[in-house]
Order: C-alpha cells, then structure tokens, then sequence
C-alpha cells in the first residue's frame, strides 16, 4: 500500500472491521487525497449510507440514535470518549466504534481520517448529538466550568461540522444538531446550558441557509425531555456558602440533578421518530420528544411562568436579600 502523507495509512482507531463492505476503501485518506492514481476518488456510492454520531455512550440519546440508524440499515460510525461506554453496539455488524473527544481538534482529524479512508471520502449523515449539563445561579456559575460545557455542547458541534463538511459536500448529506426544548424558555439555573443550547438551536439554522447552495442539508432537532444519563453524567456543584440563593439550594439541587416528576420519553421513541424524520428528508427545525411541539405553540409568557415554578424563587425573595456578599469599604 501507498503511504498517505497524513501518516494514519489506513491505521485507524476502529474497533470494528465492519466496514469492508462499503464503499472500497482508497489508498489514502480524504486529508491527503488525491495522492494516488488508483483512488477510487470521488468515492463510489453504491455502499450502504454512512452516518456518525458523537456521544453514543450507553443510556443516552446517541446511543439510541445508533441503534435505530443501523436497524435501517446504515453503517453507523458510533463515537464516544470512552469506548467501553457503549462496548454492547460493536455486536451489531454494521456499526463501528470510534474514539472521539469533541473539543479536541486532533481528535476530530483523526475521526475524519479514519471515516474517509473506509468510506471513500464521503459521509452521508452527521449528528452532532454530544452534551453536558450544568445548572447554577448564574451569578454564581464557575465561568471555566461554563466554557468547558459551552466547548462540548456549542463549539464542538461547530468543530465537527467543520472537520466533517468536505465528506458531507462530497455525499451531498444532511447535519443533524441535538437541539432542546430549553431554548423555549428561561429557566432559572439552567441559564449556561440554555444559552449553550440556544447558540446551538441558532448556528443550527443559519448553518442551514449557508450549506443549502453547497448541497447539503440540515436538521434542528428541538429535543423536549428524554430518559437519558444527563443529570447522572451533569456536573453537579454545591451553592457557594455566599451564595444570594441559598433559600433555594434544594430547588436549584433538584435541577442539576434532574430530581423532578415530569414525564420523560424513552430514547428507543424519541431516536425512532428522529430517524423517521431524518431518512424521511425533513430539514429545518424538528420537534421530538416530551413537551417540544407543546413549548412551540405555546405563548412566552405562559413558558417562562411554567419554568420559574417550582425553582424556590418566591423563598429567595421572601428571604430577603442576605447582608453583604463582599466587604466594600469595610472601615471597622
Ligand atoms: N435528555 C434530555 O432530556 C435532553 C433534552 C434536550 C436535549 N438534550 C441533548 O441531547 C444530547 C444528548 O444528551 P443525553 O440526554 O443523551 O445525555 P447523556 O446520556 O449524558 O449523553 C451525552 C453524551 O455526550 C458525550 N460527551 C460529553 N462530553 C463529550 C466530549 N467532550 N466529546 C464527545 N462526547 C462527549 C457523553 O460522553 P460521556 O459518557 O463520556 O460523558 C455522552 O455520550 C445533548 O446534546 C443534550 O443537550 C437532551
């Protein structure tokens, strides 16, 4: 074989062989092509489509995305940190596992490598589903704790596209973004992850108008509320000990931990009528899962009322405000 001038020659982090069966595989990948005069450059199509999706650990909404993709039939490039995290998908033949840490650029690379040598150069569905959560006060929010979220939740989806649009161009293929139904409402405590969920919601849509003329398509999936390991898998901190909210320290628990009883759909629905909408060729925003069509048709006024509800605010106020949080001018 050829040396790629990439230095990946085709050894890839896979964990699965799975993939000889689609497009055949060039003699180098898509980050140094055209280097060979027997690339099979632009790829053949005549494989099964191929989608790639962050954050397939097991119990959460990638996880099911990837079951319900490769049951259609797909070849699945299921991504995760951890690939111990969703070790049960590599039974299934028709999917593979790959290592990927979405705020790490080389890690990305290496994905893009890895997915246009055993594809040709192309991929035909991306979805940007990997997320944190963190709930705080936002005057009391950790501001590197925030950007760390912001970078796995917002820039890292922007990263992938990036990373994985000549692949996506090639295949004239379709982005989907994991948005939520939080970016409907202000929550109080939720303010950093809304926000984050938001400028997803918002990237999502522009993106769509910008790649439309490139070919490729986008879908916004406005996500309600999902069994998954978010609040198990979510940061959750202590109030500061001077914290203006410590009234409502249960309440504001209660959110970071996801401590409520609303009803929650499964992943197995909620990733077969994504599915559904996704291979069915709808683009724009999509509205699945508990409470998310509800939240669309619903009047601001009466979404912000409902998410204040419950978060302790009427304890905060009826507190008082505490003294001094800081010393100002503290003569004595
Ligand atoms: N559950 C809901 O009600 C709900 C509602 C609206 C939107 N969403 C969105 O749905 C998406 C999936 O969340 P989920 O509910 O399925 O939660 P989850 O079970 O916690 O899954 C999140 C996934 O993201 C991964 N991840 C975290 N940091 C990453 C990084 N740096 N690089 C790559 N992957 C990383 C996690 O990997 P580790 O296991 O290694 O941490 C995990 O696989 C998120 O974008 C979330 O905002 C969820």
């Amino acid at each position: 074989m050829q040396l790629s001038t990439c230095g990946f020659n085709g050894i890839q982090p896979f964990q699965s062989n799975a993939l000889n069966s689609i497009n055949p595989a060039p003699d180098t990948c898509k980050l140094c092509l055209p280097t060979t005069s027997n690339s099979t450059y632009p790829p053949s199509k005549m494989g099964p489509k191929t989608v790639l999706i962050t954050g397939c650990s097991s119990g959460g909404i990638g996880h099911g995305l990837a079951l319900e993709f490769a049951a259609h039939g797909l070849h699945v490039f299921a991504t995760a940190r951890t690939v111990s995290k969703m070790a049960d998908l590599e039974l299934i033949p028709n999917i593979t596992l790959l290592s990927l840490d979405v705020t790490e650029a080389s890690s990305i690379a290496a994905a893009v490598s890895a997915v246009a040598a055993k594809t040709g150069g192309t991929l035909d569905y991306l979805v940007n589903n990997s997320g944190s959560n963190y709930a705080m006060p936002l005057l009391d929010v950790d501001l590197s704790k925030a950007r760390a979220m912001f970078d796995v939740n917002f820039w890292g989806m922007l990263a992938m596209t990036q990373g994985f649009a000549p692949l996506l161009i090639l295949a004239k293929g379709t982005i989907v973004n994991i948005a939520s139904v939080t970016s409907m409402m202000h929550t109080p405590w939720a303010g950093v992850y809304s926000a984050s969920k938001t400028a997803v919601d918002f990237v999502s849509e522009t993106l769509r108008r910008e790649v439309e003329p490139l070919g490729v398509s986008v879908v916004t999936v406005v996500t309600g509320i999902i069994k998954t390991n978010i609040f198990a898998n979510a940061q959750v901190e202590p109030l500061p000990g001077n914290s203006y909210y410590s009234a409502a320290a249960k309440e504001i628990h209660a959110m970071a931990t996801g401590d409520h009883d609303i009803k929650e759909t499964l992943v197995g629905d909620y990733a077969k009528a994504v599915v559904g909408d996704v291979l069915g060729g709808k683009t724009g925003r999509i509205y699945r899962g508990y409470l998310s069509t509800f939240m669309s048709i619903m009047p601001e006024w009466l979404r912000d009322h409902l998410a204040s509800s419950g978060k302790g605010l009427d304890k905060v106020k009826s507190g008082g405000v505490p003294m001094k949080r800081i010393s100002v001018g503290d003569d004595s």
